[in-house]
């Protein structure tokens, strides 16, 4: 897996070199997608890029492909990377400028990126114990539904996060809980599952939407309602969501047991039927 996509051509990886003028380096001036890979198929593809290009129209940057050459480029990428599960990074920047400027240049030339890389299962431990959490004050920007490179705020709040032995710091902002410094967030509140609904303050998870169509298509009671920040200490089960990690049960948070302080009946009914999707999607079903 280590052949990447750079402005047009298939290039080792470690030969994929971009101009220190680019404005992604300069200024984190650009926007991404992680597009998970199981089997040969990417997994809801027309959501990331649907959600991809309501990023770059966000930081008001044309859309160098259509639907149909991403889609192109992307498959090429992964026949040339072996099989197996995997995941795509893709970035678009607003590229080399001639001198530093915050101000946009004329006409931009967009430096348009994308590897691959392996992707961990969940482990089976996780089922037994789930992962311990902390709660932060959300420090980031106004846009949060931008996936944008520019991610020093969820940086910061994932390493404080790791440095307290957790695998997740969960966002209050203006006292609601928002989603994770990586993840959406879901609760079980008197039997039903809730999750913030979508706005500027959080992104828009793909995991997020397949994991409210799963509740919705199997009978499972499910709302978005906004979180105030003290139902997450007495929720029945909290859990975060993303490409990456899929739905990780979070069974203590800033040292106290969820719940039982252990993955709920919701949970594990959940990754079964996100479980039941992968392998559908891995045989083309
Ligand atoms: N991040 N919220 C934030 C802030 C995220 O960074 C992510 C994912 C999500 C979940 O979105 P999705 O279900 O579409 O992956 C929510 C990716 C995995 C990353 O930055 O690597």
């Amino acid at each position: 897996m280590n052949t990447a996509y750079l402005n047009g051509r298939l290039v080792p990886l470690e030969e994929a070199t971009v101009s220190v003028m680019d404005r992604g380096f300069l200024f984190g001036d650009g926007v991404y997608e992680v597009i998970p890979v199981y089997g040969a198929r990417l997994f809801r593809l027309d959501g990331h890029l649907a959600r991809f290009e309501r990023s770059l129209a966000g930081i008001r940057l044309t859309n160098p492909h259509s639907r149909a050459q991403w889609r192109t480029i992307l498959e090429r990428l992964l026949e040339v990377n072996g099989d197996g599960d995997r995941y795509v990074y893709l970035q678009v920047t607003r590229g080399p400028a001639p001198k530093r400027d915050h101000a946009f240049p004329g006409a931009p030339t967009p430096t348009v990126f994308a590897s691959v890389s392996p992707i961990t299962p969940p482990s089976p431990a996780l089922a037994e114990h789930g992962v311990a959490a902390i709660t932060r004050e959300d420090i980031r920007w106004k846009r949060c539904d931008i996936k944008a490179i520019t991610l020093l705020g969820n940086l910061l709040l994932r390493q404080e996060a790791v440095e307290a032995g957790c695998a997740e710091a969960i966002l209050i902002r203006d006292g609601e809980a928002m989603e994770g410094a990586a993840s959406n967030l879901f609760l079980v509140r008197a039997g039903t599952l809730l999750t913030p609904p979508k706005g500027p303050f959080l992104l828009p998870g793909i995991t997020r939407d397949l994991v409210l169509e799963l509740a919705r298509d199997n009978g499972i009671e499910a709302r978005e309602t906004p979180i105030p920040a003290q139902w997450l200490h007495d929720a029945e089960e909290l859990w975060v969501t993303s490409s990456t990690r899929e739905i990780l049960p979070v069974t203590r948070l800033d040292g106290e047991a969820v719940g039982a302080g252990r993955p709920g009946p919701l949970w594990t009914r959940m990754h079964a039927l996100f479980q039941g999707y992968k392998a559908r999607l891995r045989t083309g079903g």
